[in-house]
């Protein structure tokens, strides 16, 4: 049987490589400390006709027009921003993603983020943690949720789930979305213009994907159209956020707090001024990262791959 080739470009689950290599033949990038050099990817895509970027590695129209024999591309991811899906669908090649694999896992990390910081819960383990904490006023207050306003910019699969897990706390609920979507179609919340939507919450949760459109949509202008005591949590891309302007405003409570999943540059190194700030959080962009979602999102994307390798529909395709 002759077998397919693929390229592999970074971390991959051994269950997933091992179910590849049944049907092809692999060239696997493995080094965990550096990306795969261009140079390298140029070359392996020369005469490959899948791609499973695992690596997130950048992909554009200069390289696709490298790649004649390449059928799939496919991520096991829900965001693609490393690739330029225009160039993918110019050259006939369809980009597989495995966004419903983690939609729930995604929604209790974003939603685990809004109560952290709502609650203040990793200043008050800081201060026991240190042996700060010795009488009762010295503990951090954080805000309630309930009868607050959220906003949700992004609202997708991941943001319906943010707002039911909100609104079983007693938040109501705004969304911002480029269009809005039929009425009904997210229960209980309702659409608003992007200012509305700064200018009325008091937590805002941004879930949107990165595009030309939304890098630093949260600038300095936004920043100052929210509340003072607004709560900011991004664990959608950290580019929708201009770093400095959110930097800017949190020095001077411009905004009160700020929870991030997602950081630009990420990962934001360890003498970053963000990280000098008592009033931000931030994990490691762990949206996804639970064993059972990286394991559906990790045989999704084989599903993909060797579906365009057959020349069949992507179950999960984002250009067709
Ligand atoms: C995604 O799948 O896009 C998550 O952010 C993990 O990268």
């Amino acid at each position: 049987m002759v077998k397919f080739r693929v390229v592999v470009t970074g971390k991959i689950l051994p269950l997933a490589l091992e179910t590849i290599k049944q049907h092809c033949e692999v060239k696997a990038w493995d080094d965990p400390n550096k990306p795969i050099p261009t140079e390298t990817l140029q070359e392996w895509l020369r005469d490959a006709e899948g791609l499973y970027n695992s690596g997130f590695a950048h992909i554009n129209d200069a390289l696709l027009a490298q790649t004649p024999q390449l059928r799939v591309i496919s991520q096991p991811s829900a965001g693609y921003d490393n690739v330029d899906l225009a160039a993918c669908t110019d050259h006939g090649i369809p980009l597989g993603n495995t966004a419903s694999a983690l939609t729930e896992t995604t929604a209790d990390l974003a939603f685990t983020l809004l109560l952290t910081a709502a609650r203040r819960i990793t200043q008050g383990w800081d201060m026991v943690r240190s042996g700060r904490w010795q009488k009762s006023s010295d503990i951090p207050f954080g805000i309630d949720l309930y009868g607050k306003t959220l906003g949700i910019v992004g609202m997708g699969a991941i943001g319906s789930g943010v707002a039911r897990r909100a609104q079983a706390c007693g938040m109501n609920i705004i969304y911002h979305n480029r269009k809005p979507r039929p009425v009904g179609e997210f229960q209980g919340t309702q659409w608003v213009p992007f200012e509305q939507l700064l200018s009325q919450s008091d937590c805002i949760v941004v879930l949107t994907p990165l595009t030309a459109e939304t890098r630093h949509l949260f600038n300095t202008n936004a920043f100052a159209k929210m509340k003072p005591s607004a709560h900011f949590i991004n664990a959608a891309r950290g580019a929708v956020v201009d770093t400095e302007a959110l930097y800017h405003a949190l020095v001077n409570n411009v905004i009160a707090f700020a929870a991030l999943d997602v950081t630009d540059p990420e990962p934001i190194p360890g003498d970053h001024p963000l990280l000098s700030l008592p009033n931000i959080l931030i994990t490691p962009h762990i949206g996804s990262a639970t064993p059972e979602t990286r394991t559906r999102m990790a045989m999704m994307a084989v599903d993909n791959l060797l579906a365009g390798l057959r020349g069949e529909r992507l179950p999960s395709c984002v250009n067709n």
